[in-house]
């Protein structure tokens, strides 16, 4: 059994590079489906997600060549199936990309509902009425999607979303790229992955306005081309890197990032009294004196994210001051508080909100990561803590962050991959 062993208590100092975004990558892959040529992705980060995402279009029958370590080129001339089997798709949530990029390019598409991490009901209705909305036959059935679109074709309509979501605003956008006139997307969500998925789909040929607005407008395209794309920063890598350094103090330069894009996590942060100067795509995030309390509340982009309510929260909990913190995106998003009190914190949630009471110290404990970012708060908590941090279920992490022991020993964090055995008490050290 893997574990991430942390000596907490160093501030850290020095600099960390963010890779590509994990939530953009994983739609951007499968959006790879529509083009006629090669398209050849760069800045995509090495997380297992990605590997899962790419092992699924080679199942396809799509040739994936890599490059370098964060460039593939993708030619999926030679794809000859349009299903994606349970032992694929359950392991990853972003496989629903697979239904609006099959159906669209092939006309049919049958998916597993897929998995991901754990955060209470993860519907997909939103998903299905879009593509319904657009002429699709969907039924599920025996736990897979069936899509398919009529003799004629999908054809552009105008879709109101009852709820903001992320994937269905992007699946729906998938499934319009060759729609016949043009699809409407009212109430779209707005983050920075949506824009990025309309730049790649754009500079392939299609024809996407309003991707970052509310309003976003497929007109439909008779065929994509080959070229090259370039990921965006992720912007919640660089976030949970910000809330390290507050935790634990010291200063890093969090290099290539758009700042705009975290501007959300800034501004609370800065409310805490930790200091962050913009140096052009840089951010240099410093900690030396006490953090405030603050309040907190998810929401969809540009507010607060939903992805970054573990780590705040961590940094809340070594606050002075009480705190509340309120999850309006998901039901069950708190599962880490159990394992931050084993820490010392002084956290009571109540459904969507969390009280948090500042306490002067956290102390080492063997935790769990519950999820991929309730585990990236675990390490948070682990380099503010004193004593000895062990986590384990670390392949949560791993799902969505690059090499996060090597960037964090970078900055002088002691943080070390130890495997254990299941049944017996000594361990070797393994990176
Ligand atoms: C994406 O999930 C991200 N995942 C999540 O990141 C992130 O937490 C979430 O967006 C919100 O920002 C990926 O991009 C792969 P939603 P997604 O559809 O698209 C409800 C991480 O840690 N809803 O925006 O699945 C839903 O229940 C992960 O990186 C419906 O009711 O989220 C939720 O309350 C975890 N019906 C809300 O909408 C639907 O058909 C927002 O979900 C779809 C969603």
């Amino acid at each position: 059994m893997l574990k991430y062993v942390i000596q907490g208590g160093k501030p850290l100092h020095g600099e960390i590079n963010i890779s590509g975004a994990k939530n953009a990558a994983v739609a951007i892959i499968p959006a790879a489906l529509l083009v006629n040529g090669t398209c050849r992705i760069e800045n995509i980060p090495q997380i297992s997600d990605v590997t899962l995402i790419l092992e699924i279009l080679q199942e396809l029958g799509a040739r994936v060549r890599t490059v370098n370590r964060s460039t593939v080129e993708i030619d999926c001339s030679s794809v000859h199936r349009t299903n994606v089997p349970y032992e694929l798709a359950r392991q990853i949530r972003a496989s629903y990309y697979f239904i609006g990029a099959l159906l669209s390019r092939f006309g049919t598409a049958q998916v597993s509902m897929p998995g991901g991490c754990d955060l209470g009901a993860r519907p997909i209705d939103l998903h299905l009425k879009g593509f319904m909305a657009l002429g699709a036959n969907v039924e599920v059935k025996n736990g897979y999607v069936h899509a398919s679109a009529p003799e004629g074709g999908l054809t552009g309509t105008h879709i109101y979303m009852d709820q903001v979501s992320v994937g269905a605003t992007m699946n729906v956008m998938l499934g319009a790229v060759f729609a016949k006139g043009t699809t409407i997307i009212e109430n779209a969500a707005k983050e920075p992955h949506i824009v990025d998925l309309a730049n790649f789909i754009n500079a392939m040929g299609g024809n996407i306005m309003g991707a970052g607005t509310d309003i976003i407008k497929v007109r439909g395209v008779s065929s994509l081309h080959g070229g090259t794309y370039s990921i965006i920063p992720d912007q919640i890598e660089a976030g949970t890197y910000m809330t390290a350094v507050a935790a634990a103090g010291g200063s890093v330069l969090i290099k290539n990032v758009i700042p705009k894009h975290l501007d959300c996590i800034t501004a609370k942060l800065l409310e805490m009294g930790v200091q962050i100067e913009e140096q052009g795509d840089d951010l240099l995030v410093s900690r030396t004196g006490t953090m405030h309390h603050t309040n907190v509340k998810t929401m969809p982009y540009p507010g607060f994210p939903t992805d970054m309510q573990s780590q705040i929260a961590v940094c809340l909990c070594l606050a002075e001051g009480t705190s509340l913190v309120t999850e309006g995106i998901w039901e069950n998003r708190y599962r880490y508080a159990d394992e931050l009190k084993r820490m010392g914190a002084k956290i009571q949630v109540d459904g969507k909100v969390a009280v948090i009471e500042g306490v002067r110290k956290l102390t080492g404990a063997p935790v769990r990561a519950c999820d991929l970012r309730a585990g990236a708060a675990m390490i948070v908590a682990g380099l503010a803590a004193d004593g000895t941090t062990e986590i384990d279920h670390i392949h949560y992490v791993e799902r969505g962050y690059e090499d996060i022991v090597g960037k964090l020993r970078n900055v002088g964090a002691d943080i070390r991959l130890v495997e254990f055995p299941d049944d017996a008490g000594h361990h070797s050290n393994v990176g």
